[in-house]
């Protein structure tokens, strides 16, 4: 059967693309957020999954202000890298895996959770940038992608009980495929930031902090914090961090099962307009 074996948690900004993608990572600026990430790469190497769940969010690039759904999950064969007005990222086309998308999305729906089933998407920042951080620059990367995309640009958005409660069911979803596969969960986004209005690059360290100490310890509780605290506490951008939510459901502590192991951490201020946070969450075997 599939089995979730770990699940990956990092930021996503735009400007982390273009430090990679123009060669930029030894400067100064950039040494210390990439740093970050030399123990995940090595990590991904030798902890290479099947299948990468990755929820993320589209920022008004696949889904303008037309449509906009609150989950939606990619079952396509491949997604092309977004053009976000400069050109599209030169990094791989995702491969998809349809298979055990379609699985997931039988299993989630028919667990009272409605998905969006999404068969043509382009991925932008908020997807390629966790890959390129976590599998550096290769030629293709290293195994098919799920992209599961959350609603957290336009409100009402869906709550943190709501997201770990799709954690759950994500994980029940997978542990019930009839294959061998290893699979990853990545919940992406955050940390605190704001991008617009008078408080526009806000960053709360505390707020952080507290946010991952409590995402490992008391997942429960985090689930419990209503939108407006992130707003009010982390920024109007800060509320990405509720997809941290539904990779932290997936884990087995969530289903009976014994607690992740904290395999990294990393916290950098800042990138861009935002704080970068990074964790690697393993199961017990
Ligand atoms: C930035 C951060 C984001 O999450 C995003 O989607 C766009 C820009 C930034 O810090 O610049
Ligand atoms: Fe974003």
């Amino acid at each position: 059967m599939a089995r979730i074996t770990a699940s990956v948690y990092t930021s996503h900004v735009p400007a982390i693309g273009a430090a990679l993608d123009l060669g930029k990572t030894h400067e100064p600026y950039w040494q210390p957020v990439f740093k970050g990430y030399e123990f995940s790469k090595q990590w991904m190497g030798d902890n290479t999954p099947d299948v990468i769940f990755l929820v993320f969010n589209d920022h008004a690039t696949a889904f303008s202000l037309d449509i906009i759904p609150t989950f939606a999950i990619g079952t396509a064969a491949q997604y092309q890298p977004a053009d976000e007005g400069w050109g599209p990222r030169p990094v791989p086309v995702v491969q998809g895996h349809p298979q055990l998308a379609a699985h997931i999305a039988q299993s989630v729906i028919q667990q009272d959770f409605d998905l969006t089933i999404v068969n043509k998407m382009d991925v932008d920042h908020g997807l390629t940038v966790p890959l390129s951080l976590m599998c550096g620059q290769p030629q293709q990367w290293p195994c098919p992608v799920i992209p599961f995309a959350v609603n957290v640009v336009q409100y009402p958005v869906p709550s943190g009980q709501r997201c770990l409660n799709l954690g759950k069911a994500i994980a029940k979803a997978i542990n019930s495929f009839d294959e061998d596969l290893n699979v990853h969960i990545w919940g992406t986004g955050g940390m605190s930031h704001q991008l617009q209005g008078p408080r526009a690059g806000l960053i709360n360290q505390d707020f952080d902090a507290a946010f991952m100490n409590r995402l490992i310890a008391d997942p429960q509780g985090q689930a419990a914090v209503p939108h407006i605290d992130y707003v009010r506490e982390a920024g109007s951008e800060g509320i990405e961090l509720v997809m941290w939510l539904i990779a932290r459901g997936a884990m087995a502590d969530l289903s009976g099962g014994a607690a992740p192991t904290e395999r990294h951490r990393f916290y950098h201020v800042p990138a861009s307009n935002t704080a970068v946070g990074h964790l690697i969450l393993e199961n017990p075997l």
